[in-house]
């Protein structure tokens, strides 16, 4: 089970995905994002969207937080938000919720326009390892 954080732990971490933000290429699209979680083991991962002329090859902010989790010794994903270019929250994509399920499980928390809400909420009945065992 995962506990939720304080507001200020929530702010603190809005505060690293926007900064993980502006470093976003996207000259494409012209909409920046920055996503930060916390890990299990208490190290904080970031990422930002890096864009592409072949734009179908754009890397989701997502993809960088999942990257930085395994490049720094794996872990399971609890806390994480994700921002726009104006540091306002946004939602993850359908595809980098599948990023999430498979990294943080059912119960990793998200900070989301309408609150804290559950992984499993925001992608019910998804198809993830268990599946597979
Ligand atoms: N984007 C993300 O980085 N994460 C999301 O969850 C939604 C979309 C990026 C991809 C692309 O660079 C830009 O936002 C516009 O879709």
């Amino acid at each position: 089970m995962v506990t939720d954080l304080t507001a200020d732990g929530w702010a603190r971490l809005q505060e690293e995905a926007v900064e993980a933000m502006a470093h976003a290429y996207a000259p494409y699209s012209n909409y920046q994002v920055g996503a930060a979680a916390i890990v299990d083991d208490g190290r904080h991962v970031s990422g930002c969207n890096v864009e592409n002329a072949a734009y179908g090859v754009a890397l989701c902010a997502e993809c960088g937080v999942i990257s930085s989790l395994h490049r720094g010794g794996g872990g399971r994903l609890t806390h994480f938000v994700c921002v726009d270019g104006d540091g306002a929250i946004i939602m993850p994509c359908g595809r980098c919720r599948q990023l999430l399920y498979e990294n943080g499980g059912p119960d990793m928390l998200l900070m989301t326009g309408a609150g804290v809400r559950r992984m499993d909420e925001v992608l019910p009945d998804a198809f993830g390892p268990d599946n597979l065992a």
